[in-house]
């Protein structure tokens, strides 16, 4: 990126923008559900926009790095950690819809269900993956986990593909919206190969691909 260009981005409130664009679905949903406008099925309506946001904002969490990488866009970084646990919180919104408000967190009914719609386990196992990367995303358990900090978080590489197997195995129809994630999930870890990144872009030596900013 050439040096006015980064001045430029410097001067962008990124963070605030990203908290913007992540508190409009939820607002969404809110003036629909005012609005009696989320379906005939308001539960599933809202488990399904909450899982779809989720996933759009971890996969644009898991593309920061990769686009510092290739294209310089440093400032991405700045957002990084915002955008995952805005997505997150989303998908902790998703299953509260799902085990609370539509199973009631009747025990008996989730065990059935999940045994019924088995896409359930892979969400949940990327759920809990995901839950010690947002309790320790904090400077404070940085610094307390040390080197360990960046092990743990590379527990977002093995979400982020269950979390897609998720999604592909529950649609009936159209495979294509969960196949398109699936091939950016896929080029976006490939891209932290280093060797498959020296293929496309500059060799950039050191770049760390969990680092905090
Ligand atoms: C990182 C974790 C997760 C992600 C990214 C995710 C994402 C998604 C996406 C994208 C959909 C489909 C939306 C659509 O078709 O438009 C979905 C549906 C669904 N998810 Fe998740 N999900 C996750 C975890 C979970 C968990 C933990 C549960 C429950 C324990 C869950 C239960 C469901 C259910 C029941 C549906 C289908 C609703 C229906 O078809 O009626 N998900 N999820």
């Amino acid at each position: 990126m050439s040096s006015v260009a980064t001045a430029m981005t410097r001067r962008v409130p990124w963070r605030a923008l990203a908290a913007l664009a992540a508190a409009i679905p939820l607002a969404v949903m809110l003036v629909d559900g005012l609005r009696e406008g989320l379906t005939v099925n308001p539960i599933q309506e809202l488990t399904l926009r909450t899982g779809k946001v989720g996933l759009v904002l971890l996969v644009a969490a898991l593309a920061c790095t990769p686009l510092n990488a290739l294209l310089g866009w440093r400032f991405t970084l700045s957002f990084r950690r915002d955008l995952g646990l805005y997505g997150f919180g989303y998908i902790a919104l998703h299953l509260a819809i799902f085990a609370l408000v539509d199973l009631g967190l009747d025990l008996d009914l989730i065990a059935r269900t999940v045994l019924q719609k088995p896409f359930v386990i892979a969400g949940s196992a990327a759920f809990l993956l995901l839950l010690p990367l947002a309790i320790t995303s904090t400077r404070g358990w940085q610094r307390r986990l040390g080197r360990r900090w960046k092990g743990l978080h590379r527990l977002f590489y093995i979400a982020m593909p269950l979390a897609v197997l998720h999604y592909a195995w529950l649609v009936k129809a159209d495979l294509r919206p969960p196949l398109a994630y699936a091939v950016g999930v896929a080029v976006l870890l490939l891209l932290r190969v280093s060797a498959v990144r020296r293929l496309f872009g500059p060799r950039r030596r050191g770049v760390d691909y969990t680092a905090r900013t």
